[in-house]
């Protein structure tokens, strides 16, 4: 294997950063904002949120672009986007304006969210796919890590302006970053830039036998299928998205959100009365997800995606169970925190990296940006729906109770991956598309 494509797959990781930074940095810097603005619980939620919805509609209208004009010049175009939205809400004087700026990076999430791991897929060698793709994952809980940091930092003086203001520096390593990428070998092809392509693959792989074999494979497949919009609701293709949307969405309602937004705030009623106490635990559990997440990066291509998906999701539920204890019988602050610490243990070697991973996968290349961005989309809608109503569900019926309806959807979506979900560990992009093609049954697209 050539070094450059773990360049080239680190580079575009980079991206994953901005969504983790951009997505924690609010869990902290809320505390602070609502000290000086004095947001109702209702204005509380649009800020803590107006990222999401930003990030739903980035990466529902952005997906057929993708297709048309190509991954790389699209996270340029969403690094600059991250650069903007930045300044706007560092310097932003009103709430409204501050959520308008957090809804402009959120659209930066949104495509960066799915485009990433897309071009990643289309570059790695697919014996290290599943490790190259979930460089990705892992520099998003970097990038959560350091926003719990730089909150905890700046938590000390007060200001959620600076919090803010600090993820301008890896949006503009991206953007720089991004200038020493190709373009995707697979895009090139699916357009008609054959020698391109190939000139692409010989910079990316060592092996002129392995290149003219994912040549030939790569050929077959762009001239089998032309793309059309009706495409994606093809009855094989159909699969593909009822996968993708199930994975997006179970990754949501497991309540990892919930968690990781409110972690403070969770530290804070059991007990850590301080604001940068709270916070420090946070970054205990940005820790955790990130050395889980360099646990789980060697195994994805060994043990494959379903067996983590089953064990990540024990380790959740463990994780979850205990929290109940944990705050309920024994009221226990450090409980509470080791208990947080095992259920995003589980989320990092499973649904964290396997559902960015497989929702790339499993689309035909033609309509792979459209596909894999309307699940990304029903992801944030779902990440949006928990952020939103889980201090309302928390009030009704008690903290630890709310954890039992995350518990629930952990057993639903274990059920659904036995049945439905296929194992796509070493095996090639142009392979699980045509056994889609044959009509294969979802979980043996696979094999
Ligand atoms: C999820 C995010 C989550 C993060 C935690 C990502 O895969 O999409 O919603 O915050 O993992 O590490």
């Amino acid at each position: 294997m050539k070094k450059h494509v773990l360049l080239f797959a680190s580079i575009a990781a980079l991206a994953g950063i901005l969504f983790g930074f951009d997505t924690g940095v609010i869990s902290g810097a809320i505390l602070f904002i609502n000290d000086e603005f004095h947001l109702t619980p209702l204005s509380n939620g649009v800020v803590t949120s107006s990222v999401l919805l930003g990030a739903f509609i980035g990466s529902l209208f952005s997906g057929r672009l993708t297709d048309i004009l190509g991954r790389k010049y699209f996270l340029m175009f969403t690094a600059i986007i991250f650069i903007v939205g930045t300044i706007m809400t560092t310097f932003a004087a009103s709430v409204g304006f501050l959520i308008f700026g957090r809804l402009v990076v959120g659209v930066g999430i949104g495509v960066a969210s799915y485009i990433a791991p897309l071009y990643i897929s289309e570059i790695s060698p697919m014996q290290y796919r599943g490790a190259f793709v979930t460089l990705n994952q892992l520099s998003i809980t970097i990038g959560i890590l350091l926003s719990f940091l730089v909150d905890y930092l700046f938590s000390l003086v007060g200001s959620w302006r600076w919090m803010f203001f600090c993820g301008i520096f890896p949006a503009i390593v991206l953007f720089l970053g991004l200038f020493l990428l190709p373009q995707s070998p697979r895009w090139l092809m699916h357009v008609g830039r054959e020698e391109k392509a190939k000139r692409v693959l010989m910079t990316i792989r060592t092996n002129p036998k392995e290149i003219e074999e994912e040549m030939q494979a790569m050929h077959d497949i762009s001239t089998m299928h032309k793309a059309t919009w009706k495409d994606l609701f093809e009855s094989n293709v159909r699969k593909s998205l009822y996968i993708g949307i199930f994975l997006a969405v179970i990754q949501q309602l497991v309540g990892i959100n919930a968690i990781l937004y409110y972690a403070p705030t969770i530290f804070e009623n059991s007990g850590f009365h301080q604001k940068t106490g709270a916070i420090l635990s946070g970054l205990g559990v940005g820790i955790v997800n990130t050395l889980a997440t360099i646990v789980a990066i060697p195994l994805l291509d060994r043990l494959g995606r379903k067996p983590l998906i089953y064990a990540g999701m024990g380790i959740m539920a463990i994780g979850l169970i205990f929290l109940f204890c944990a705050m309920e019988l024994f009221h226990a602050k450090y409980f509470v925190v080791w208990s947080i610490m095992i259920y995003i243990l589980g989320f990092a070697i499973s649904l964290g990296p396997i559902t960015w991973l497989m929702i790339v996968e499993i689309f035909p290349l033609h309509i792979r940006g459209l596909g894999s961005s309307i699940c990304t989309a029903c992801n944030w809608a779902s990440n949006w729906l928990v952020s939103l109503t889980f201090l309302s569900i928390a009030q009704a019926i008690s903290l630890p109770y709310t954890f039992f309806i995350y518990l629930f959807f952990i057993a639903v979506g274990t059920w659904i991956t036995f049945l439905y979900v296929p194992e796509t560990k070493c095996v090639s992009l142009e392979v699980i598309e045509n056994n889609l093609y044959s009509g294969k049954k979802a979980r043996d697209i696979g094999i």
